[in-house]
């Protein structure tokens, strides 16, 4: 049976992941803040597994038309929970409500929860213990029409497990795989990172590069649903991995702590050796000759510190820094570069880039400017 199935990420990346996952054979319709597409459990586990860039899968348990308390219970209970939802197992509503008569947030969440206590209602049967993590629904309400989900990943899939030790200000890592995405980086192109902090660009690179699936080490919420199709899920775990590409990538950082972090991150992620890692600043860090034999200039991607996040004193002095330094040492390289403020790329003195992407990292709206490096402003 297909579902209706929503892949999420942070708005402004939507069309990274539906490319993403047209390459993982899902064709689906980009949509503010995601991805729609209908899929059976077998390519729903596999989005889950494989996704470096969405943030979340839901899938949707119903859509109709409601605008009185009443009605929006009567139509929960018909819907089918138990496919979802173990009876006993605790839940959590989550609602929201725009131009709609059923206003009240709390209303609707405690509404729903009811109704599909309800319906899971039925003679107590021996078996296993309900699942002790809540099911999480998901409501939204516009217009009168309503739509329920209910939600199949659990963690956001940005938790790959391998990170513990973070910087300051870490990227998640789904941004950081939809940033290289965007900028069109593909595994086989060398990478730099010159301020990894905590390693993310990196070792995301690095699992792409070897074909280790985002989701290998971790569990998923639709493995708890009473539904789940345990054969499916092997066969795609199974398929999940392999094909690894030779991919050169240098991560470095002015502070030895965040190397040691990064690197700390990189060895749960099984790709410590895959990276070559440097305590540098960005000025001194070069094209290495680490660089193999008929190897072309790749990727430079940068997350500079900024204001809000990090003390930085002043950011466009961080950023004419930077500047300076890829001119003087990363000409011909592609560049990747994180602003806060459209108007630190005048002190960064690259010219040509685009800066189209904005979406929020962190709470903080940031813009993604690609280009190539050239030799001046
Ligand atoms: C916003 S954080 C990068 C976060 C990183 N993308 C992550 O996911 O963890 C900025 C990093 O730049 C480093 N940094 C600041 N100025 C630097 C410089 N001049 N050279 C090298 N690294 C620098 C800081 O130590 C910090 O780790």
């Amino acid at each position: 049976m297909a579902w209706w199935c929503f892949a999420s990420v942070t708005p402004g990346l939507e069309e990274s992941l539906a490319a993403e996952l047209s390459e993982l054979g899902v064709e689906g319709r980009t949509e503010t803040g995601g991805v729609l597409f209908q899929a059976e459990l077998p390519v729903l586990y596999r989005v889950q597994l494989r996704s470096r860039v969405a943030a979340r899968v839901t899938v949707r348990v119903g859509r109709f038309r409601a605008d009185q308390y009443d009605a929006l219970a009567t139509r929960v209970r018909q819907l089918p929970w138990k496919r979802f939802v173990h009876p006993r197992q605790p839940l959590v509503v989550r609602a929201t409500s725009h131009q709609s008569r059923l206003r009240h947030r709390d209303a609707v969440e405690r509404k729903v929860s009811l109704a599909i206590g309800d319906s899971l209602k039925g003679p107590r049967l021996p078996g296993p213990r309900p699942p002790r993590e809540p099911a999480l629904v998901v409501v939204r309400a516009v217009k009168d029409m309503v739509d329920i989900s209910v939600d199949a990943s659990g963690d956001g899939l940005h938790r790959r497990g391998w990170r513990k030790a973070t910087g300051r200000a870490p990227i998640r890592e789904n941004l950081a795989a939809g940033i290289l995405w965007r900028a069109g980086w593909r595994p086989g192109e060398p990478l730099v990172d010159p301020m990894c902090g905590s390693g993310t660009f990196a070792i995301e690179a690095a699992c792409w590069a070897r074909g280790l699936a985002p989701g290998r080490g971790r569990s998923f919420a639709c493995e708890r649903w009473p539904t789940h199709d345990r054969k499916a899920w092997q066969r795609e775990v199974s398929r999940a991995g392999g094909g690894r590409v030779r991919t050169p990538i240098l991560a470095a950082d002015r502070s030895g702590e965040a190397v040691r972090d990064a690197r700390s991150n990189a060895r749960r992620a099984g790709i410590h050796d895959d990276v070559s890692w440097e305590v540098s600043t960005a000025s001194k860090l070069e094209p290495p000759g680490r660089l193999g034999e008929g190897d072309k200039p790749g990727l430079v991607v940068v997350n500079p510190p900024y204001g809000k996040r990090l003390e930085t004193g002043n950011a466009s002095r961080v950023y004419r820094d930077l500047g300076r330094a890829l001119r003087a040492h990363w000409r011909g390289w592609r560049l990747a570069v994180l602003v806060p403020d459209r108007r630190l790329l005048g002190p960064l003195g690259i010219s040509g880039l685009e800066s189209e992407t904005q979406f929020r990292n962190g709470g903080v709206r940031v813009s993604l400017a690609v280009g190539l490096i050239g030799d001046g402003a």
